[in-house]
Formats: C-alpha cells, sequence, structure tokens
C-alpha cells in the first residue's frame, strides 16, 4: 500500500507566535520526510523475500518502519492540535480533564511537564484516550515510539527541536508556552467524542454463569485489608491441590466435589467468596450451589491465579 498525504490541518498564518516559515518548514520536511520514509519502508518490506531475508533484518526494517508511521500520524496530529486560542476548553473536555486529573490546571502542569522533560531529548508529549479504562493519559513517546497500545492519542506536542528551533532557538520553555496558546480544544474535543465511541478490548464472558455474582480479586484484596468478616472457600479440585503449593491467605481448602459435608461449617451472616484455579468453572459451580442453599455467595473471577498476579499473600498449602 501506498500512504496517502494529509493536508496541514491548521492555518498557519493564524496562529500566535509561531511563524508559517516554521510549519512550512515543519510540514514539508520532518512531516513530509516521515511520510516518504514510511512509503520506501513499506515498499522494501512488499518486495522482500521472506524465505531468504534474516530475521535481524526483518526486525530492523519493521522497527524503522513502526517509527516512521508513528512519526506519520503524531506529525498529523500535530498540525491537528494548533489553531485555537488555547485557553476555552470546552465543557465536555474539561470534564473529561477534571476526571481523569483532577482538574484542567493540573492536567495542564503534568502536560508542560512532560514536555519540559523532551527539551534535551526527542520525541512527543501525548495526550491519550485508552478504550480498555475509559480514561485520559498524558505519555511521552521519544523516538516516535512507546506508543499506548489501544491508545488513541488526541493531542500531541512535537518536542523534537526542528519544531522550534527556527523560532525559538534553544528556548523549549517558550515554545510550550506557545504551544499551549494555540491548542485548537475544539479540535481536539472532537477527537475526544470520537474516541469514547471505540470500544474497549473484549471481556471474559461466561455465558453459563452470567447469572452468578463475580467480585475481583482486587474488591477481595479491600475487603481483607478493611477486616470485613468474609468466609472464603478454595474450591480448587483434588487432584489440582496434590500439586499445588500455596493457597490465598484466609482462605480454606474444600473438596468441590463434597460439598455436603462442609456446608454446615459456614455461616449464613457472613459473604462467602469462592474460587477455583482460573475461575472458569469450580468456582462458578460452588458459588451456584451455595446460593442455592441460600448463602449470601460469589465467585471470584480469575480464581488462584488472578490473587498471586496481583500479588495477593498466599501460604503453604498443608
Ligand atoms: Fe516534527
Amino acid at each position: 500500500m501506498r500512504y496517502q498525504l494529509a493536508p496541514l490541518f491548521c492555518r498557519p498564518w493564524t496562529l500566535n507566535g509561531i511563524s508559517p516559515r516554521l510549519i512550512e518548514s515543519h510540514y514539508e520536511n520532518n512531516y513530509g520526510n516521515a511520510l516518504n520514509r514510511l512509503n520506501a519502508l513499506t515498499e522494501e518490506l512488499e518486495l522482500l523475500d521472506r524465505a531468504t531475508t534474516p530475521a535481524h533484518v526483518l526486525g530492523r526494517l519493521k522497527r524503522e518502519e513502526s517509527a516512521a508511521l508513528n512519526s506519520t500520524l503524531l506529525h498529523e496530529l500535530y498540525f491537528a492540535s494548533l489553531g485555537g486560542d488555547g485557553r476555552a476548553v470546552p465543557e465536555a473536555m474539561a470534564a473529561a480533564l477534571v476526571r481523569d486529573f483532577g482538574s484542567v490546571d493540573r492536567w495542564r502542569q503534568e502536560f508542560i511537564a512532560l514536555a519540559s522533560g523532551l527539551a534535551n531529548d526527542t520525541g512527543w508529549a501525548v495526550l491519550t484516550y485508552v478504550p480498555r479504562d475509559g480514561r485520559l493519559i498524558n505519555q511521552s513517546a521519544t523516538d516516535h515510539s512507546q506508543s499506548i497500545a489501544g491508545g488513541i492519542p488526541i493531542l500531541a506536542l512535537d518536542m523534537y527541536e526542528h519544531a522550534y528551533h527556527l523560532d525559538f532557538g534553544a528556548n523549549a520553555t517558550a515554545y510550550i508556552a506557545t504551544f499551549m496558546r494555540n491548542i485548537d480544544w475544539n479540535a481536539v474535543q472532537g477527537r475526544y467524542e470520537d474516541a469514547v465511541k471505540v470500544a474497549p478490548p473484549r471481556r471474559l464472558e461466561q455465558k453459563e454463569f452470567g447469572d452468578v455474582p463475580a467480585i475481583s480479586v482486587e474488591e477481595v484484596a479491600s475487603m481483607l485489608k478493611a477486616g470485613t468478616p468474609v468466609q472464603i472457600i478454595d474450591a480448587r479440585p483434588r487432584h489440582y491441590t496434590t500439586k499445588a503449593q500455596d493457597i490465598m491467605e484466609g482462605a480454606v481448602w474444600r473438596d468441590p466435589e463434597r460439598v455436603d459435608d462442609w456446608i454446615g461449617e459456614l455461616s449464613k451472616t457472613e459473604p462467602v467468596i469462592t474460587y477455583c484455579v482460573y475461575g472458569f468453572h469450580i468456582g462458578c459451580q460452588t458459588a451456584i450451589t451455595l446460593r442455592k442453599a441460600g448463602f449470601d455467595a460469589r465467585y471470584m473471577a480469575g480464581g488462584h491465579y488472578a490473587w498471586k498476579a496481583i500479588k495477593g499473600p498466599v501460604k503453604l498449602l498443608q
């Protein structure tokens, strides 16, 4: 494929304190070069004989392709970030910044500090929306890389020297302040509104256990930390526990095949949490059995390994 050039988004003559000459040079030379490099690399990769190309050659070309593609995309976003007065953050965008940073000022301080830190380096300060968590995050991307997987950048500040040297010399601080004064917030908000429509990655859905209430390992950890009375049952199958070495702290192992033998030990006044190895079947089934018997039972999503993955305390399984 051939990547297409995007026309310059902002109107250089309307910018406040950034000269058209700088924007023209930046667009023509740096953005243009990134796009041309990207197309050259794409062509080289297309023509490559996969059977005879050494792995390290392919690896290098793919790294260069990523850098050229990110440079192209971030430059397009950079030019699309400019053209406003930088001051009036529209309502929906302001609310999102308050939600994720505490206040618009706190976002601004962090973004400026992040950009300032790149002044003697090379990279981008980027405001990115992450659909997985439904939140915004400031990030730096040095060498046109380190973009957040699945993240959607909505505002980008180019901190490569070529982006400011012509007008500002080495004065990166003045350049950053000028950029902030020229942010087109309406355009940023438009991109934010598009980004929030992107569905988060699909979560594990257990249709067969859809009606059984689950609890996350983080919630269980908070309950234990707060001293909330709770009965935790490790319901990993017997054959599994013979080779397992550890058990969640605060849990007791009970054989899921013999619920009738131990159900009488449980109290109905305290909630019960059950779990198995990965949280797929046995923990859910045990929770169903207990719920039918009138217990306030839930299964711990992700099971034993999810607990260990959040570094929840474990003890030796006796
Ligand atoms: Fe640039």
